[in-house]
């Protein structure tokens, strides 16, 4: 089968397309014949290496998808061979197979294609988790999302509507803006001074909450502007992490500051199928609407992690196998 391996640490050029024999699957292992794959920040920072996302070299890239399963390891119960399943914790998901721990694997309800549920698990739930359970987002709150016409900015975006609340959302350029609009958001604004303008948008006040992704160019005006008890809630770094945090800066207006992950917010188990449940329900009802912004072949990957790490993508890149 031809699967993408990272055969050193470095730049979109390390991914190379090679020929392994099809894995077996263990105890608790489902082999699934992938069928669409996702591309995330997290594949990035593990080809890149270094920083909390180390990886060994060589590994299969990628870890999020979704396909039909072919055949199942000893003890699993939950899944048997033609089962749909999506996955967003399946180490070397970059490939035209792949073994997916039974617990790590969602099934798929007939209707909603391999597309849009491979598009919806890493960035979906991590919406799910950060307007749900970091910062519950509750009725008439104000808050701040950073890059919103990205994959997760889009989706935070109209979960944050579900819940009620009011979306500023920051982009760079009208086109994304646009996008934001659309997926809900109350306003849109640039990067120029977007922590005066949040203030000003709130009457002075300052937002309950800001989801900021972005990290080194954004954190410190992200924290200007929160209201006090406000919560900054750091979920990535695409423009680089901050620097190191001086505690006075939440002393100010007795912040709160968190830097969440999906791993500690249901990335297998129990948790991962109530988060998935909700938006699989929600993209059936026609509730949520998933942007695929970009499709590529498996042998394009670097090409994908490239638009993806250069800005100019909108929503969620899709590689086919
Ligand atoms: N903690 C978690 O559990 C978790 C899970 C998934 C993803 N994440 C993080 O969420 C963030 C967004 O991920 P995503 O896949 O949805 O990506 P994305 O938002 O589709 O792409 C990143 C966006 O960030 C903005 N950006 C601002 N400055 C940038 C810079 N210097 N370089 C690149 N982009 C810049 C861009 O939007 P504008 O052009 O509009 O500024 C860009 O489109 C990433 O940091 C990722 O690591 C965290």
């Amino acid at each position: 089968m031809r699967a993408i391996v990272v055969s050193r640490h470095g730049g979109p050029e390390v991914l190379e397309l090679q020929d392994a024999p099809a894995p077996e699957p263990g105890a608790g292992q489902l082999l699934v014949g992938v069928e669409a794959i996702g591309v995330n920040y997290r594949d990035i920072y593990e080809r890149e290496g270094g920083g909390t996302h180390a990886a060994q070299t060589p590994h299969g890239a990628g870890v999020e998808g979704a396909g039909t399963v072919t055949a199942v390891g000893e003890g699993v119960e939950r899944f048997a061979p033609g089962d749909r399943v999506a996955w967003s914790n399946a180490p070397g998901s970059y490939a035209e197979q792949v073994l997916v721990a039974d617990d790590a694997a969602v099934p798929l309800p007939d209707g909603i294609s391999s597309e849009l549920s491979a598009a919806a698990m890493l960035q979906g739930t991590t919406a799910h988790y950060l307007a749900t359970s970091t910062y519950p987002i509750a009725d008439g709150d104000t808050v701040l999302v950073h890059a919103a016409a990205g994959g997760v900015g889009l989706l935070l975006t109209q979960i944050a509507k579900r819940r009620g609340g009011r979306v500023i959302a920051t982009t760079s350029s009208d086109e994304k803006a646009e996008l934001a609009r659309g997926a809900g958001a109350d306003e849109t604004i640039g990067y120029d001074g977007f922590g005066d303008h949040a203030r000003e948008l709130t009457g002075g006040e300052g937002v309950h909450a800001v989801y900021d992704g972005i990290g080194a160019t954004t954190f410190d005006e992200s924290l200007s502007a929160l209201r006090p008890r406000g919560y900054m809630v750091l979920y990535g770094a695409a423009s680089g992490p901050p620097p190191p945090v001086e505690i006075a800066k939440l002393n100010a207006a007795s912040l709160f500051l968190t830097r969440p992950t999906l791993t500690h917010y249901g990335r297998e188990g129990e948790e991962l199928r109530t988060r998935s449940a909700d938006l699989l329900e929600w993209i059936a009802a026609g509730e949520l609407d998933v942007r695929i912004g970009g499709r590529y072949p498996l042998e394009d990957a670097a090409r994908a992690q490239a638009d993806l790490a250069s800005r100019a993508t909108t929503g969620k890149l899709i590689l086919t196998p």
